[in-house]
């Protein structure tokens, strides 16, 4: 765990900067030779003790922050959890790759390609992350959340009853990784392979995107805003979270935030915030819940769900 007071004692910024311009008072990050399939093997690990099911048939890892680049994470998180020669592939659609990776199990099911397809999000955010920069340093942070969808009815506590993505590659360079890329080392550059973010504009395009996506994924499935449970957005910042609920005209209550705890975690942080919602005693069988995210690519999208009745298995 990094606390905001470690930071402060490393860059030029403050816990009061931090807190007030994001809501983050921590995060955590791996240990030295950890990595991300050690967190997206806990997760899955997790979810399966919590899940109904008998078997998975596909596992789907969102990542920006795979072992390596050849080959994907996916196969080694599945045969670690024991998984046998299921079909494994990464998404990599950064902070929205969740709601990617969500719509490949909503496919898979709907096609009957799969009865049941775990999705992961995991991330070792700090592995991107320049040490001396404070506009990126103290925002991201490491974790890994995990969800299995299975087949069943529209009806039922725990259906997904619609899912929109979207993408615009026009805006690649809000938020975005040179080094190690082919286009870096094609041209002979051997950067470092650290994220960059423009902040503010990121800001301004994710409420709007987000709050247009939400909205007519809600018409999509006929739910009033004021029938929403729990907004349970993508984790980048507090504000961001705040201004699109009230964007959307629900009460700020109906944010459920983690952010605080854990950092911005990218394609972890809506299973993150699934799981820390449910812990805290908020989501509970039977609600409405919708997740917006919006991140680098840009790629953007929202799903919506209600609750199932999950046994707990303790964590
Ligand atoms: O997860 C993927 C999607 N990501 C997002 O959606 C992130 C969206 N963006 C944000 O959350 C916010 O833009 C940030 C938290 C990244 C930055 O907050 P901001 O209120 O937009 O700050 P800013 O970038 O406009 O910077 C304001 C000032 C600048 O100083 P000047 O030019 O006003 O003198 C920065 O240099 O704050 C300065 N600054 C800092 N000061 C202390 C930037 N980072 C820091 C820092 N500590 N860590």
């Amino acid at each position: 765990m990094v606390s905001n007071a470690m930071l402060a004692s490393q860059l030029d910024t403050s816990d009061e900067w931090i807190t007030t311009r994001t809501g983050i008072s921590q995060r955590h990050v791996v240990d030295p030779g950890t990595s991300t399939s050690d967190l997206a093997v806990e997760a899955g690990r997790r979810a399966i003790d919590n899940a109904d099911v008998e078997t998975i048939d596909y596992v789907v890892l969102a990542t920006t922050t795979p072992d390596r680049i050849c080959p994907a994470t996916a196969p080694e998180v599945a045969s670690r959890l024991g998984l046998g020669h299921v079909p494994a592939f990464d998404i990599s659609a950064v902070c929205s790759g969740f709601l990617y990776g969500v719509q490949m199990a909503r496919a898979l099911i709907s096609g009957n390609l799969a009865r049941a397809v775990m999705v992961i999000g995991a991330e070792s955010f700090s592995t991107l992350l320049d040490p001396c920069d404070r506009t990126t340093r103290p925002i991201f942070g490491d974790g890994a959340g995990a969800v299995i969808f299975r087949a069943g009815r529209s009806d039922e506590c725990g259906a997904l009853l619609a899912v929109n993505l979207h993408s615009d590659g026009a805006l690649a360079d809000l938020i975005a990784v040179d080094g190690g890329g082919a286009r870096a080392r094609s041209a002979g550059r051997h950067d470092p392979a650290y994220i960059r973010m423009r902040g503010r504009s990121t800001f301004i395009q994710a409420i709007k995107h987000m709050e247009e996506v939400t909205l007519r994924t809600l018409d999509e499935v006929g739910w009033k805003v004021d029938e929403v449970d729990h907004l349970v957005g993508h984790q980048a910042n507090q504000r961001i979270l705040l201004s699109l609920a009230k964007h959307l005209g629900l009460p700020e209550e109906a944010a459920v935030i983690n952010i605080r705890e854990v950092g911005n975690t990218a394609a972890a942080s809506i299973p993150l915030a699934l799981d820390y919602g449910v812990r805290t005693g908020r989501i509970a069988r039977g609600h409405k819940i919708v997740m917006p995210a919006f991140g680098a690519g840009a790629t953007w999208g929202a799903a919506v769900l209600t609750w199932p009745d999950l046994k707990r298995a303790e964590a």
